[in-house]
């Protein structure tokens, strides 16, 4: 299914009115004006590190006779706040925008997640265009509709569904990203792997090196592959009732232990150990085979990413489980597989089940 290198793969999301078209390939920033037609002001927005590739962006929209104003955010998580809105808000005050205009969000995905928030709040919803940065940005945060700020109170506890115009992937992006930045969004390819598409995990094992790199060879097949899985999930449930639920596979655990570590541990390895953790879950209650949950560490782990957290920590995170904003009243829930690319939802295990599967992720 791997696309030619000068080809552009599009994957839609979602159906009727909210349908969107994700575009994946090279070089795609003159795909940004054909995805806001009638738009005669946009404003890019973009951290000052990316200022480089959102310029292309920028270069195209001019192109196309629009209006191009540039907005700064701070870089990574710093930029999903109150003050960001309010400085976004106030950009497109100036500009000024209207309701038949649009923005471009070109970064990560707190960059994304912030400027989708403002694009939904700002007129009560103008059209934004998504241009992830990151692989966590490209296969996850730039596609679904949900986005977010952080607040004392916590993590993305303030946001809207507002489904993007379009998604464009420009894999060129990649060849400045950190293999850090990359291997902790190879944590949810890997989840898609095991919630749905197991050719990713046959194409990690394949050249684990090679995964584990933005310049990979099959960096495209990954990306295309893990972007196709949540964008079919996605357009089967896009307000989060049910099938969505899917994609928290190894979230529960991994959302406990980003509170405890007050969000300085990575995502991506976060969900990691969640993973692990969520097949020992299944293989514990008798319903999943050691042999696949024995691939969960193996898999990981040979991308560098960490598969344990600390013992002591147990009480803590059954606690933070507990206040997960996904749990369903005082019930925990868990994503657990049946079988590879077989998810369902184990609900309220005993607490000696739940301490028994911690154990094998424990050091
Ligand atoms: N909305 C959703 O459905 C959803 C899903 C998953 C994650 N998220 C959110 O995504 C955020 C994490 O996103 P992230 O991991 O992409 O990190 P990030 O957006 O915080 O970016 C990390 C750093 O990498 C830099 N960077 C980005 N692209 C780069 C590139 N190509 N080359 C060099 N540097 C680059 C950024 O400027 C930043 O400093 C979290 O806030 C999380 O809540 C949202």
């Amino acid at each position: 299914m791997t696309a030619a290198a000068d080809t552009v793969t599009t994957i839609r999301v979602g159906r009727d009115r909210e349908a969107y078209d994700v575009a994946i390939g090279r070089e795609l920033a003159s795909r940004v004006p054909a995805a806001l037609p009638g738009a005669r002001t946009v404003a890019v927005v973009r951290p000052p590190a990316l200022a480089e590739f959102a310029d292309a962006v920028v270069t195209a929209l001019t192109a196309d006779s629009r209006r191009v104003i540039v907005a700064d955010l701070p870089a990574g998580e710093e930029a999903k706040s109150v003050a960001s809105l309010t400085a976004l808000w106030q950009s497109f005050g100036a500009a000024p925008l209207t309701r038949s205009d649009a923005i471009v969000a070109v970064g990560g995905g707190a960059t994304t997640d912030v400027v989708g928030f403002a694009a939904a709040t700002w007129l009560r919803g103008v059209r934004v265009v998504h241009v992830p940065t990151t692989l966590l940005g490209m296969v996850d945060a730039a596609i679904g509709g949900k986005t977010a700020i952080n607040t004392e109170s916590g993590k993305n506890l303030v946001g809207a569904f507002h489904p993007p115009a379009g998604v464009v992937v420009d894999l060129a992006v990649l060849d400045t990203l950190p293999d850090a930045q990359w291997v902790n969004g190879m944590a949810e390819v890997v989840k898609a792997g095991f919630i749905a598409d197991p050719r990713i995990l046959d194409l990690v094992e394949a050249d684990t090196a090679g995964a584990g790199r933005p310049t990979g060879p099959h960096t495209r097949e990954l990306v295309e592959r893990a972007i196709r899985v949540k964008a079919t999930v996605v357009t089967d449930d896009l307000r989060e009732s049910g099938a969505r639920e899917f994609l928290n596979y190894g979230h529960t655990l991994a959302h406990a232990i980003e509170l405890v570590e007050r969000f300085r541990w990575p995502h991506g390895h976060a969900v990691s150990v969640g993973l692990v953790f969520a097949a020992a879950l299944a293989q514990r209650a008798g319903r999943l085979d050691a042999d696949v949950a024995v691939r969960h560490r193996a898999v990981l782990e040979a991308l560098g990413l960490p598969t344990r957290y600390a013992a002591g920590a147990w009480p803590a995170l059954l606690d933070a489980m507990r206040v997960d904003k996904k749990a369903r009243g005082d019930q925990l829930r868990f994503v657990v597989l049946d079988a590879l690319a077989s998810p369902a939802i184990l609900t309220a295990p005993e607490p000696e089940l739940l301490a028994a599967a911690y154990s094998e992720v424990a050091q």
